[in-house]
């Protein structure tokens, strides 16, 4: 049987208003009227609908975050702090993993819009400005995370991967590293194709050739590992004594094939370098140096920015909020691990 909010009333003896109180606005109701009414909704085990008072508040609880990877670290980490603060206005976040595969999140942002979520977070595949209009015309925000959008009408946060890229490189040419590859991908990803041209400009300002370019389908351990063992398979003398990978990832798939596979030693015949710093790049076989995106801090301030503009409407000003990188050197480039320097 189907319990409503009027056989709640009809047993607690109030009206269908003063078990909405109870469920919406309980200060508005006195404590003895409120032991009445949850004592009605326990013996009938009514289950509020979520979704219809949702229609009828007009402001859901809920927000919409599509990830590219979930299986990636520097998402679960992302997820968490805007997590952190959405729980705080006792809001929850509905996670959906895009996979890279713009049809995946076609569907996402389908389900978030029927769900009337109080808005989106989104690090995007492709480019989606056309549906993010449609959102807002809904009255759906959306802030681009891992992101940054060149257009004023949309909110983002995203660190500056130009500069990240040409800290990673302008990292191994100060070590002496002359070889140089860059290994990420694939490049419709904007992330990559950013890192890669800030890579390239660090080794034009250094007076050297553009990075040997090795592009991979995906940015996992598992790409990593067929990426070394392209590496494995270069005469000694065309092999790069220093890697950039686009991601840890990455770097830590082409750090087992490497060491494993080659029994080559970084960073003595390779320095490598990677980028998230995810907790497991100090934690690997070789630490791995890495340039820092603080994942936590970015998915904190892109839900700010998002319950920000859901609160105040029309009249909200988007904002592109770019951090910088930071690069932490470690063992796999340095020889030496900070933590025990
Ligand atoms: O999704 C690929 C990469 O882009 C992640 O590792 C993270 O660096 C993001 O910016």
């Amino acid at each position: 049987m189907n319990v409503g909010v009027k056989d709640v009333a009809q047993l607690a003896g109030v009206s269908i208003g003063t078990v909405s109180n109870v469920l919406n606005h309980p200060e508005r109701v006195s404590a003895a009227t409120r032991e009445r009414v949850n004592s009605a909704i326990e013996k009938l085990g009514f289950v509020r609908n979520a979704a219809a008072s949702q229609l009828r508040a007009g402001l859901s609880r809920s927000v919409g975050l599509v990830v590219l990877n979930a299986s990636n670290p520097f998402f679960t980490e992302l997820a968490r702090g805007a997590e952190d603060h959405a729980s705080a206005q006792n809001i929850s976040v509905l996670v959906g993993n895009s996979g890279e595969d713009p049809r995946r999140e076609a569907d996402y942002l389908d389900l978030f819009e029927e769900q009337r979520v109080r808005g989106v977070l989104l690090s995007p595949v492709g480019d989606v400005s056309a549906r993010l209009t449609r959102l807002r015309a809904r009255g759906i925000p959306t802030v681009l995370v891992d992101r940054q959008t060149y257009r004023e009408d949309f909110s983002s946060v995203s660190v500056d991967d130009v500069e990240g890229g040409r800290l990673a490189a302008a990292h191994l040419v100060s070590l002496g590293r002359r070889r140089i590859a860059f290994a990420g991908g694939p490049t419709s990803l904007r992330q990559v194709r950013d890192r890669l041209d800030g890579a390239r400009a660090a080794l034009r300002e250094a007076g050297l050739p553009g990075p040997a370019v090795h592009e991979t389908h995906a940015m996992t351990t598992a790409a990593g590992r067929e990426i070394a063992d392209a590496l494995l398979r270069l005469p000694v003398e065309r092999r790069p004594d220093g890697v950039f990978a686009a991601n840890d990832l990455l770097a830590l798939g082409i750090m087992q094939g490497l060491l494993f596979r080659g029994s080559l030693r970084i960073p003595e015949d390779v320095a490598l370098v990677g980028y998230d710093d995810i907790d497991f790049a100090a934690s690997a076989a070789v630490p791995l140096s890495s340039v820092r995106q603080n994942a936590t801090q970015l998915g904190r301030t892109a839900m700010e920015l998002l319950l920000a503009e859901a609160s105040s409407g029309p009249g909200f000003t988007p904002r592109q909020i770019v951090a910088q990188p930071e690069l932490v050197a470690r063992a796999s480039t340095t020889g030496q691990d900070p933590a025990h320097a």
